[in-house]
């Protein structure tokens, strides 16, 4: 498959874009500050926090797993069994309870996973979403894969 441009100009804090790789869904998520702190509080709540296990490009580390803290890039496919999650970014909505600080939420079998796409402790999906390749052409535009 050859390699996707998305134009992230449009792109406002709190909402995600969604384009096509290889025949995958590929989210694009600008993250707000508030987002990025709520991302340090679940450290201790997901399984892997540092991505240690390989689903990212070696360029992407640490918690916010991008290489622009906003910038979040992400297959947008289930670890679990390969549903395609729902973006839920409000805070402690009703369906999903108090301590839901934002993500993704995968309506097959009820994964969960942060708006860094870390998977949360105690749901059936085993890994963290992947990271795929991605760099950034200019500041407004990312090339996928
Ligand atoms: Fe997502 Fe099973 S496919 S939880």
């Amino acid at each position: 498959g050859a390699p996707v441009k998305a134009d992230i100009s449009k792109l406002e804090p709190g909402q995600q874009m969604i384009v096509e790789w290889r025949g995958k869904p590929v989210w694009i998520v600008r993250r707000t500050e508030e987002t990025l702190k709520n991302i340090e509080k679940l450290n201790d709540s997901v399984r892997d926090p540092n991505s240690e296990e390989p689903q990212q490009p070696a360029y992407v580390t640490g918690i916010n797993r991008s290489i622009k803290p906003e910038i979040l890039v992400l297959v947008g496919i289930c670890t679990h069994l390969g549903c395609s999650p729902k973006y839920r970014p409000e805070i402690s909505p009703a369906d999903l309870g108090e301590d839901w600080l934002g993500g993704f939420f995968c309506p097959c079998h009820g994964s969960r996973f942060d708006l860094s796409g870390r998977v949360l402790k105690g749901v059936p999906a085993p890994i963290n979403l992947e990271v795929p390749p991605h760099s950034y052409l200019s500041d407004n535009v990312i090339i996928v894969g």
